[in-house]
């Protein structure tokens, strides 16, 4: 289920027996990608461990509503905030009555008061409780409100009891959830982007480097993100935020990019290079902060090729996407065509950085998106607005 991916959600265990299908349920978020967080009621860990839930979930699991340490950063208005859909599963007749009352007595019941996002809701117990006209009341009372009922389904029951009350299976409900979010053009795709300049030292204070300020990376990774993209950015060093759910690794020089690339790359769909790698580095990097020198007005530092990023990937890819930029100062598109053969790549963005209102550093960009069969002109606009642009591009021609 692509869509779920990056996606938040917050399961609530309640006390039944059904809590141990909860684990199938975090298994199943978890191969969708989505981000899963745990919350159980008192009752739930009698049923099942909160270590079982937090080794599978890869988070703390939360349990307390008055505990010290969570509420210093107001954890159940956090927790709430944090969630783009809450599951209860299974959902007890107990926690369907507080609910319905709008109780707040324990860290669950103050979760749902604070939460604005859906809230699905799968009972589970036997079919006695669940024909019970109080549950009947309660539970209706929470579908007239912000509630999403899952099941329950009929079948045999635990306690030997045939009817309804059984949890709807785990597979049945992750679906019914992933329904809320809509596929994204590159949903579940793992998008590698590089940003930023790089810095090629040459003494312990001093460095080569570039104007570029990463907005375009930064711009693309949130636009893939926000199509349903796992996104991970390795970026030079810039005075950007992270995006949300993107991953970001820091790195310094163009060796040190290389590295951190070829160390990842076998792990993604598509590979945006948008980052200023410096073409040439000094040749030795000095020990000792270079002293200025009486007599010469001349200082000579040598300089040698970077190793190609983006050819060496291009080069020796198998089924990922290769993209690049072209910062051109003249003949952009014939340019742009050339290193697009050259480097073997599916895609090449072309700007022109002569114009000092375009490109680095700057808010805009004007583009040509040039493939080996189609070239295309995108006239000047902000860089947020033509990243959805280019991740509108890469899923529809790549
Ligand atoms: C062995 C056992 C199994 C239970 N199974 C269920 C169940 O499947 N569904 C249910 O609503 N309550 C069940 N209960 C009762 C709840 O655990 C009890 O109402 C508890 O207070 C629920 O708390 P919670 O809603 O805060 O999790 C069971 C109790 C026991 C002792």
């Amino acid at each position: 289920m692509k869509q779920l991916a990056n996606k938040h959600i917050l399961l609530c265990v309640t006390g039944g027996i059904a809590a141990y299908k909860a684990a199938e349920i975090i298994r199943l978020f978890k191969t969708s990608n989505a981000e899963i967080k745990v919350l159980m009621t008192q009752a739930a860990q009698e049923f099942i461990t909160p270590l079982t839930m937090q080794a599978l979930s890869g988070n703390l699991v939360h349990t307390d509503l008055l505990s010290t340490e969570a509420e210093a950063a107001m954890g159940h208005i956090e927790l709430a905030r944090w969630s783009d859909a809450i599951l209860i599963a299974p959902c007890s007749a107990n926690s369907i009555a507080k609910l319905a009352e709008g109780r707040g007595d324990d860290l669950m019941t103050t979760v749902c008061l604070a939460a604005s996002c859906p809230i699905y809701i799968a009972p589970a117990m036997n079919q006695a409780m669940w024909a019970d006209s109080r549950t009947q009341i309660n539970f209706n009372k929470l579908k007239e409100n912000k509630f999403i009922s899952i099941g329950p389904d009929a079948g045999e029951q635990a306690c030997g009891d045939e009817g309804f009350g059984r949890m709807s299976e785990p597979k049945e409900i992750v679906k019914i959830v992933s329904k809320k979010f809509s596929t994204g053009l590159v949903a579940g795709k793992k998008v590698l982007i590089t940003a930023g300049p790089t810095r090629e030292k040459i003494d312990p204070v001093r460095y080569i480097s570039n104007r570029s300020s990463g907005k375009m990376g930064y711009s693309l990774a949130e636009a893939a993100r926000d199509e349903g993209g796992i996104v991970t950015i390795i970026s030079g060093p810039v005075e950007l935020k992270t995006p949300e759910k993107v991953t970001r690794y820091d790195v310094e020089s163009a060796d040190e990019m290389m590295k951190k690339v070829n160390e990842i790359i076998d792990q993604f769909d598509i590979f945006i290079a948008t980052a200023a790698v410096a073409d040439y580095k000094p040749e030795e990097y000095q020990n000792q902060k270079i002293k200025k020198k009486e007599k010469e007005s001349i200082l000579h530092i040598d300089l040698i090729e970077n190793k190609d990023i983006l050819k060496s990937i291009a080069k020796n890819k198998k089924e990922i996407k290769v993209i690049g930029f072209a910062a051109e100062t003249q003949d952009i598109v014939e340019n742009a065509k050339k290193k697009l053969l050259e480097k073997e790549l599916d895609l090449i963005i072309a700007n022109d950085v002569s114009d000092k209102t375009i490109g680095f550093d700057s808010d805009e960009n004007e583009v040509y998106l040039i493939t080996k069969k189609t070239e295309k002109k995108i006239d000047k606009v902000s860089k947020k607005k033509l990243s959805r642009n280019i991740i509108n591009f890469i899923a529809k021609n790549l």
